[in-house]
């Protein structure tokens, strides 16, 4: 079994393959001007290839996906799987409006179409509670970054409210809350646009209290920035936000660290200046259980 990786997974592709004693190669990548890619694959793979690389940024990195999956079957895989702690296009579940394209489904069959086996680590699954009814294959596995999350929160902390900032990551929120033997929340959210979002939160006394705000994604950071606003103006000590994925798009960490957030703590699902919870050691299991 070898793992493949793209260069700017390297570092989390290198920290799976010493979690599973096993070697780790790159993907050669290059992009022409006009935003093609080019890609060059070791020659001599193996039966088993695991190809590692979290899917933010999606749209290049899905094509540079079906290349390499392609062209891993033309050089002899015969079992091919995908580690992608973050998974794009779950969260277009439904189509809204007349003719719009269920995003969800149509990636989670191209995926199947492509791998054996798919794992990832909190999906945004919203109307659905199983990953294989997105990607119809028998070993679409979704894993939980609760634990690490809760440990990590243990190691920080010996007492605080956890606040979900809308009724999705409730999910998430209590999951972590229960491992940890803390109180939490959880806040009504609208999202108006892209980067206007209003949010209410529940009764609850958050005076002098620290609150760590709990989600799966901060991509513009408005439902961090506009949950702390509130958080401080019901009296909260300090805020802290603790995400799985940190895509922060444009504005978004300066947006965040400007509503009076202490700090944002997140997983290594993306690379970001604030990964420190590291899925590695989950990501093994999950592989070493499908063999
Ligand atoms: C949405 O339901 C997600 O759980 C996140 O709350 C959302 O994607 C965060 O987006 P943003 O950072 O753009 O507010």
């Amino acid at each position: 079994m070898l793992i493949l990786t793209f260069p700017d997974y390297l570092q989390q592709a290198q920290r799976l393959a010493q979690a599973l004693d096993i070697q780790v190669q790159q993907v050669h990548l290059h992009r022409f001007p006009d935003g093609e890619s080019l890609l060059r694959l070791p020659t001599d793979l193996p039966d088993h290839v695991v190809i590692c690389r979290s899917l933010n940024q999606p749209n290049s990195k899905l094509i540079e996906l079906l290349l390499c999956a392609k062209t891993a079957r033309k050089l002899g895989a015969k079992r091919l799987t995908l580690v992608a702690p973050y998974l794009c296009y779950m969260r277009q579940d439904i189509s809204n409006h007349p003719g719009e394209a269920v995003s969800q489904s149509i990636i989670g069959s191209m995926l199947a179409e492509l791998f054996d086996d798919v794992i990832t680590v909190d999906p945004h699954l919203h109307r659905i509670s199983r990953l294989n009814q997105a990607i119809p294959i028998n070993n679409a596995i979704s894993l939980s970054a609760a634990d690490e999350i809760a440990l990590f929160l243990q190691q920080q902390f010996t007492n605080a409210v956890l606040l979900g900032p809308d009724s999705e990551s409730e999910q998430w929120v209590a999951a972590i809350a229960e491992k940890v033997g803390f109180e939490y929340s959880v806040a009504e959210k609208i999202r108006e646009g892209d980067t206007q979002v209003n949010m209410r939160l529940a009764e609850f006394d958050f005076q002098n209290k620290v609150v760590i705000i709990i989600d799966d994604m901060a991509s513009t950071g408005r439902t961090i920035a506009k949950a702390t606003g509130l958080l401080l103006s019901a009296g909260a000590q300090q805020v802290y936000a603790v995400i799985t994925h940190p895509l922060f798009c444009d504005d978004a960490e300066t947006y965040i660290m400007q509503s009076g957030v202490q700090k944002i703590w997140s997983t290594d699902s993306i690379s970001h200046t604030s990964a420190c919870i590291y899925l590695d050691k989950l990501l093994a299991q999950a592989v070493n259980n499908i063999l």
